[in-house]
């Protein structure tokens, strides 16, 4: 189930298991995200792939198990979690939530501009020295900048999360079921993105319910290890 190189292990995860409410989600998962790797966990609805990521990320404590990061890296700062269904204020407008990342993510780099620029320094690359153009076009956003985000479809919610890749670099991506919601441009540009994540020495686990799901959204040539919720028994690893 892993392979476990040390010098490029990013974070590892050792019989870690969860329970709630008296129930057990999972048990046993033991992985190994390396660099320039993907690992791909597929399995059915419910169980509990969304949960396990949670974990990973910090928003939710494993009953048991060990979370292990590379030296130096941090669960906050180095790992990005994408979550299936992202959540959002849905009041706030798409360009009120790009600044928002630009603000969580390149806190210096805004702090210059003071306040939040206006929707055409979306547009137009010369305005700020932010990824601003970058970050509206490379998932098709700049039509709906000024739209709530209660208005948009729960495919440009996801397109909208995903631009959070791109404004803030961590080696450690965690993608929960992203392909499920998108279109075939939108596909195309994550596999683009994490083409090139791998390739700067980047780790991802990512998620799906189906295989054929993954398989035609994942980079050509990206070295994969697919594996599933289940408990494997120590030797098998
Ligand atoms: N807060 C919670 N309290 C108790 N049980 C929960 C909670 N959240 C989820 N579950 C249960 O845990 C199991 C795993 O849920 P999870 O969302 O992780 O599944 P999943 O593998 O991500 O499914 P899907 O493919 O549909 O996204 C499900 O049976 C779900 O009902
Ligand atoms: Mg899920």
């Amino acid at each position: 189930m892993t392979s476990s190189n040390p010098k490029e292990m990013l974070f590892a995860c050792h019989n870690l298991w969860l329970e709630l409410n008296g129930e057990q989600i999972f048990a046993g998962i033991t992985l190994t995200i390396n660099a320039g790797k993907i690992v791909a966990i597929v399995d059915n609805n419910g169980s509990g792939k969304t949960l396990l990521l949670e974990v990973i990320a910090g928003k939710r404590k494993a009953s048991g198990g060990r979370l292990l990061w590379a030296e130096g890296l941090r669960p906050r700062g180095d790992l990005r979690y994408i979550s299936q269904c992202p959540r959002f204020f849905f009041w706030r407008k798409v360009h009120q939530q790009l600044w928002r990342f630009c603000v969580r993510h390149l806190p210096e780099m805004c702090a210059e501009l003071k306040s939040a620029p206006p929707i055409s320094a979306f547009l137009n690359p010369a305005m700020t020295n932010l990824p601003l153009t970058a970050m509206v076009n490379f998932f098709g956003m700049s039509r709906y900048l000024s739209s709530r985000i209660y208005r948009l479809s729960t495919g440009l919610k996801k397109r909208l999360a995903l631009v959070e890749l791109l404004v803030a670099p961590a080696p450690i991506w965690l993608l929960d079921d992203p392909f499920a919601l998108l279109d075939e441009h939108g596909r195309e540009q994550l596999k683009w993105l994490m083409e090139a994540h791998l390739r700067n020495g980047g780790g991802i686990l990512i998620t799906a319910h189906s295989r054929g799901l993954l398989e035609g959204g994942l980079p050509k040539d990206a070295c994969v290890e697919w594996t599933d919720m289940r408990i494997y028994p120590e030797e098998a690893r």
